[in-house]
Formats: C-alpha cells, structure tokens, sequence
C-alpha cells in the first residue's frame, strides 16, 4: 500500500475520512424511511420523482460519501497525490455534499422546487471542489500503477456525471423537459454507475484485494487495459445514445469486460495466499457476486421493470462492498495513526471491531436484500425490507462509531502511558 514509501503521515488527520464513513448509514436509515412510508408502485417505477429522489439518497449520500470520504485517505497513501489543506477541503466536500443530497433528493420526494435549486448550488460546490482538485493532483503522479490510471478515469468520469446530473436538473428546473431529455439521462446513468462507481472500485481492489487479503494479482491485462476500454465504451455509447443506434452490441461489450472483472477478482480472493478467516471476506464475495448477477439481469432484460436491477446492483454490489471497504479500512486507519503517533500498546486491527458485529450486521443486510426482492412479488414484503435495512444501517453506524471511540479513547492519552490500554 504504501508504494514509493509512502507513510501516513502525508495522508490527512483520521477526523477526515471518519466524518464521510460516519454520516453514510444515516443516509441509509432515511432510505428505509421512504422506502417504508411511499407506495411500492411509486418507489419501484425507474421514472417517479420518489425514485430520483431515493436513488440519489444512495449514490450521493452513501456511495459519494464513502468513496469522497476514503479517496481523501487513499489519493495521498495509494497514488502519492497530496492535499494540502485536508481540514479545509473536508470542511467544504462534506457538509455541502449532506446539504446537496437532503435537498436535491427531498426536492424530488415532496416535490418542493426550490429546494432543488439549493442541492444543485450545494452539490456544484462539492463535487466541483473534490473532482478539480483529485483531477489536478492525480494528473501530476508520475508513477502510474494500474490503480492511479483508473482514479484518472474514475475522476474524468466523476466530473462528467456532474456535468450531465446539472444538466438534468437544470431541466427539472426550468420545467423543460425535451425530447433528448432522456438521452442525457442515459449517458448520466452510465457515466455515475460504471465510471464513477466502477472506474474507482476496479482501481482500489488492484492493490486492496491482493494487499488486504494476501491475494493474487490482477492479471495485468485487467489492471491495465479494461478500466481504459470502459471509459472508452462510456465515450462511445453518449454517441450511440445521442444518434439512436442499437446499444446492444456496447451493452454485451459492457457486460463482458465488468464480468471479467469479477470473476479475476473472485478468483484472487478464493486463491489466498495466507487463506485465514476475515469476515470482510463474505462482503466482497456477496458483492462481487451480486455485481455478475446484475450484469445477468440487465443483458437478458429479465424482469419487467429495472427495479430489481436497481435492488441487486445498488444494495447486493455497491453497498455490500463499500461496506466490506470500512470495515477492513476503519481498524486499519485506527490502529495505523495511533501506531505513527508512537503508541506502541494497541488493540490489534481485528480489536477495533468486534467480527460478531460486523458478522450481525452482514446478516441483516443480506435479509433485507431478501425481502427487497421478494417485494417485487409480494409487495408487502418492502415493510419488512425497510425495517430490517434500517436496523442495518444502525449496526454498521454503531459499528464504526465504536471503533472511533476507541481511536478517540487511546488518542487523548499519553503515548508514553501504558495504562492507556485496557
Ligand atoms: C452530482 C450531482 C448530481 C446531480 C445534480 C444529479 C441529477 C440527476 C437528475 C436531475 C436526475 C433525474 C433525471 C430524470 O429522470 O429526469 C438524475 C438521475 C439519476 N442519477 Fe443523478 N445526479 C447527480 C449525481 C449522481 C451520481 C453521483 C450518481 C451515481 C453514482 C447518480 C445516479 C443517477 C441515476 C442512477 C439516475 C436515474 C434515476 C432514475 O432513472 O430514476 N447521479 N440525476
């Protein structure tokens, strides 16, 4: 991990990231929320203003609050590229990005506008000051591992799904919805789903999975060249979307690069070098199997409407390995900067989160996924998913806030002390 001996002590203060991986389960618990008070038909239906509105509850308020929260920690740590003001910067990404998401997102379920002319003013400020500043940092590292080159890509991709997202909602907006309306909606699903979600997760399982888990490589054809020949698909397919082509040849291209993907990194996980016990372990697979699953779904059309498309690839991929991400991250930045400050008794990186906990936690989760789908079947099922989704999202958030008290509780001691341990 820490190429070019690289230490922590050019990555930012632990307030940093800790702030971003806290606040994502609260957005899960307002996502069971609405999922539990709105009607099925509306929530399910891709198109209704509630669905916009929970979808970016997830995308911004989960999944760009964790990936803002972790690249601050891994720009400087994994590719050399360092912030200078980290306390100013997470001062402004942060609390604009909880205010962008609450208003942009309650605009579209209560269906008040001008809240929605708040989340864009805040969400620009975020995005714009965490993708300029991650494209100007990143573009000058010059020693490229396969990891570095896909942040590239991940943040280009960042900045487009900004660009085409106002785009939208200055749409919404203006009450002008034309006829290409729906064609900038496509090209910013692609661009948010398989650049900025996928470009990044491909990026840091290269050097997580084999450094975490004690794993294979990558094999280099997949490290160098299948992250670039995404981006190039998104490129092509705004094209095919703009001038009406058939996408079914770029969605079998899409499909077969993303599975190739999971299957390497399947592989690399079931052929561990050291193979001991790691609980994180069951949220990668599930994900990386939920991520091949969806790739299945979506090629054949399987089911009618996308929602369990929108189920499997946001809950079953997504939220499973972002979650399997903190966990392995927290105890390991925990126990990492207390160690540097020069605390040499500590818990062990397994103490700082108790695996029952974590392994209570995969357990809801993965039933709640159960009765999402099932809902789609027996409607009345989503209140039983919302339920046990909130109680989820509840356990990883006293997860993660217990593992900060321990930080915090050996932190405010003398590094010199011993009784500081107990
Ligand atoms: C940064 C600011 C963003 C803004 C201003 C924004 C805005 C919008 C708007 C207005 C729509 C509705 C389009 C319509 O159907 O009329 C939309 C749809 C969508 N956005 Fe975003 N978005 C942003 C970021 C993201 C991110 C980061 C992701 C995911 C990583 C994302 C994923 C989606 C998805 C999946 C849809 C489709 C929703 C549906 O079909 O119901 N967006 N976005």
């Amino acid at each position: 991990m820490f190429n070019q001996g690289l230490s922590l002590d050019q990555a930012p203060p632990i307030s940093v990231p800790f702030r971003f991986f806290l606040s994502a389960p609260l957005f899960g618990v307002l996502i069971s929320l609405v999922f539990f008070f709105s009607p099925f038909d509306e929530i399910s239906n891709q198109y209704s203003h509630l669905a916009i509105g929970v979808i970016h509850l997830f995308t911004l308020g989960i999944l760009s609050m964790i990936i803002f929260g972790a690249m601050q920690q891994m720009m400087p740590v994994l590719a050399g590229a360092i912030l200078k003001k980290p306390r100013l910067f997470a001062n402004i990404v942060h609390p604009s990005l909880v205010l962008g998401t609450l208003s942009m997102s309650f605009s579209f379920i209560f269906e008040i506008k001008i809240l929605l002319h708040i989340g864009v003013l805040f969400l620009t400020i975020s995005f714009l000051t965490f993708f300029s500043l991650s494209i100007k940092l990143l573009f000058k590292v010059e020693f490229l591992t396969s990891t570095v080159k896909a942040m590239r890509l991940f943040s280009l991709a960042g900045f487009i799904t900004l660009i085409l997202g106002l785009y939208l909602a200055i749409a919404h907006i203006s009450s002008n919805i034309g006829e290409q309306h729906y064609v900038f909606v496509n090209m910013h699903i692609l661009f948010a789903l398989f650049g900025f979600a996928l470009l990044i997760i491909m990026g840091v399982s290269f050097q997580v999975i084999p450094m975490f888990y004690v794993a294979l490589d990558f094999p280099k054809f997949v490290q160098n060249k299948i992250p670039l020949i995404l981006f190039f698909l998104l490129l092509l397919s705004s094209l095919i979307f703009y001038f009406k082509v058939d996408f079914l040849v770029l969605k079998i291209l899409f499909v077969s690069l993303i599975m190739t993907f999971s299957f390497y990194a399947l592989k690399s996980l079931n052929h561990r070098r050291r193979p001991v016990f790691d609980v994180t372990l069951w949220y990668w697979k599930f994900s990386l199997s939920a991520l091949g699953l969806s790739m299945i779904i979506w090629l054949f059309n399987i089911f009618e409407s996308n929602y369990i498309l929108a189920i499997v690839f946001a809950f079953g991929f997504l939220y499973s390995l972002l979650q399997g991400m903190a966990y392995k991250i927290i105890p390991f930045l925990s126990w990492f900067h207390l160690n540097s400050k020069g605390y040499f008794k500590l818990p062990t990186i397994r103490e700082f989160i108790e695996e029952r906990y974590i392994k209570l936690h995969f357990f809801f989760h993965i039933l709640s996924l159960v009765f999402f789908v099932a809902a789609y079947f027996v409607n009345s099922f989503i209140y039983m998913a919302s339920f046990l989704f909130l109680v989820s999202n509840i356990i990883f958030f006293i997860n993660i806030l217990t593992a900060i008290r321990k930080y915090s509780k050996i932190a405010n001691t003398d590094p010199m002390d011993l009784s500081s341990f107990k």
